[in-house]
């Protein structure tokens, strides 16, 4: 019983007993699981609080097919990183025949890919950085000869900003180069963009008023992201109108790209000339009550349990062939 994406079988539940029993997904063992445990625990919480018959469950502890065996009717990914967020996960529970969360494999391992996620959308016209991929010791100097100095060097395939920096001067490089490939072996280079950073959640299909980062740190890294209290979010962001307008829609179309549905995020930074380059995008975002998702939802007037809801509701358009 393999699933199909079903976009039309979209719809709003009103009972909890629509959704059935729920898997919330979360743990797992990518670098991220520490995220992942704090966005599946308030994931779970806010469930039960709306009256959902939701359960914990790791897939890094548990063989997937228990899904099947104890009856879950679907599934909510509050997975970060690989093995959750890349499609593989996606792919099992289409074998299995269990609906989940968000975006499906295609779109999973696309939007875990910035590489490819920058192609997709510079095809269809959303900007995206220069880049330069590294692939050993030997690249270093086109890059450095094509993107110039500042840059920023990152493994192509993690979240959280896990084996990324910036590189200010030549004789760093090396050793910035190694940092993101000790991750893995994708990584590239992009020229260091002076500017401001917004990010815009979509959710089924729209997208959420966005959201401006100011940190002070080199950039939002992981501590700025998880650690430090003088990390600053602004939303509404500060942008004009049409300029905010303009943002959504290319949020929306480099999700489109990717091949992302459901629900995720899109990260930018506005350059001083005023060009919007699109950073990553991400399809399982943060879920604790602080990450930026739920931020964005809040204005717009989507509290964090009716925006859990609402997510889980994106499993309805995955249905059994
Ligand atoms: N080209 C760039 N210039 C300046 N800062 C960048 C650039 N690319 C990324 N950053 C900074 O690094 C952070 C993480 O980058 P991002 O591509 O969003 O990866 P992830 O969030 O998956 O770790 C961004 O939020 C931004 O602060
Ligand atoms: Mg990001």
């Amino acid at each position: 019983m393999r699933l199909k994406h079903d976009a039309s079988a979209m719809r709003r539940a009103t009972d909890p007993k629509e959704f059935g029993r729920v898997a919330v997904l979360f743990g797992g063992d990518s670098t991220e699981q520490e995220v992942s445990l704090r966005s599946g625990n308030a994931v779970l919480a806010s469930l039960k609080r709306r009256g959902v018959d939701a359960h914990p469950f790791d897939p890094a502890q548990r063989d997937l097919a228990a899904l099947k065996r104890e009856g879950f009717a679907r599934c909510f990914i509050a997975l970060h990183g690989r093995g959750g967020e890349d499609g593989s996960l996606q792919g099992a529970l289409e074998y299995l025949g269990v609906p989940y969360t968000g975006s499906g494999v295609t779109g999973s391992a696309i939007g875990m890919d910035k590489l490819r996620t920058k192609r997709l959308a510079h095809a269809i016209g959303v900007a995206t950085a220069d880049c330069v991929v590294l692939r050993g010791e030997q690249d270093l100097e086109v890059a450095l000869e094509r993107l110039g100095l500042p840059m920023i060097v990152k493994p192509a395939t993690q979240g959280s900003s896990v084996g990324m920096s910036k590189v200010l001067t030549a004789a760093e490089l090396p050793a910035a180069y190694q940092a993101a490939a000790r991750v893995e072996s994708s990584v590239f280079a992009e020229p260091w963009i002076t500017g401001k950073e917004y990010t815009v959640a979509v959710l089924q299909g729209r997208a959420l008023p966005s959201i401006r980062i100011e940190t002070p740190n080199a950039f939002y890294d992981y501590e700025a992201k998880y650690l430090r209290n003088d990390t600053r979010y602004f939303c509404p962001s500060g942008l004009s109108v049409p300029a905010e307008q303009h943002l959504a829609n290319l949020a929306l179309a480099a999700f489109d790209a990717v091949g992302a549905s459901g629900w995720g995020r899109g990260d930018f930074m506005i350059g001083p000339p005023g060009r919007t380059l699109l950073l990553e995008v991400n399809t399982i975002p943060g879920m604790t009550d602080h990450s930026l998702g739920p931020m964005a939802a809040q204005a717009a007037g989507i509290e964090f349990d009716e925006l859990v809801w609402r997510v889980l509701e994106t499993s309805f358009t995955r249905v059994r062939s």
